[in-house]
């Protein structure tokens, strides 16, 4: 399945910023500028952005003086498209991309501030491991802050929550993208993806503590804070 993950968005690598854009609205950039309003309120020193595909959140991120900023991701042409990016804004100075698996990460035990991950933690094959091993390189008392998909909880707003992702998603990743099969996986597994408490639950189960969440967008995606 992780291979999988990497084939798809080694694939979508080149619409996946229109798209983005197109399925949130742009609302995202704003939720995006909240991770970035989180982190700098901890005064970190050092800031890993997992699964950062096209460095969204990684650009963001270097609004934070005097932080070392990392970002890394399983897809070697989602970062292509961020080190372009970063290239571009002239930050190469500020931000690092590398390729790597969350399930394995290279860096030593207790050495990040904060941990973000934007819309990546759906996508983890063990997603147990991982949260491990974002919690091991956390420092004591760092932070990890999560963007992920959830579901409204109101009947009427999840009806036309339903009808959005199954065919304004859908139709736009067929029109827009090369892998229609993609933009369906996307879909069905933000629909899918364990939210709310479930979600808490989950960040507890792997030693999370002071985990609070942040609904958007009538809970179409969710913010949690978690701390180590
Ligand atoms: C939906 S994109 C999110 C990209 C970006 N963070 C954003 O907010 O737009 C999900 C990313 O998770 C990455 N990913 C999935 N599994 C991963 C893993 N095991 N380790 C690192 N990255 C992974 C994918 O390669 C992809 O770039």
């Amino acid at each position: 399945m992780k291979n999988q993950i990497r084939i798809m968005f080694n694939s979508i690598y080149e619409e996946y910023d229109l798209i983005n854009n197109l399925i949130t609205f742009g609302l995202h950039k704003n939720w995006k500028k909240q991770i970035v309003d989180i982190s700098r309120s901890l005064n970190p020193k050092r800031i890993l952005d997992v699964a950062t595909g096209t460095a969204d959140i990684a650009i963001a991120l270097t609004k934070i003086k005097n932080c070392e900023i990392i970002g890394m991701d399983l897809s070697s042409n989602m970062l292509d498209i961020g080190d372009k990016k970063i290239k571009d804004l002239g930050l190469q100075q500020r931000v690092i991309l590398e390729l790597g698996d969350v399930e394995n990460l290279k860096y030593n035990d207790n050495y990040f501030d904060v941990v973000t991950v934007g819309y990546g933690v759906r996508n983890f094959e063990n997603l147990k491991k991982s949260l491990d091993e974002i919690y091991r390189v956390l420092k004591k008392n760092g932070t990890l802050i999560i963007l992920e998909t959830s579901v409204p909880k109101n009947k009427i707003i999840k009806l036309f929550y339903n009808f959005f992702t199954k065919f304004y998603v859908k139709l736009i990743g067929l029109i827009l993208s090369k892998n229609f099969e993609a933009y369906s996986y996307l879909q069905k597994s933000a629909s899918n993806f364990p939210h709310g408490h479930e979600f808490i639950n989950i960040l507890k189960n792997s030693k999370f503590t002071n985990i609070s969440q942040d609904i958007k967008l009538f809970g179409a995606s969710t913010i949690y804070v978690a701390n180590r």
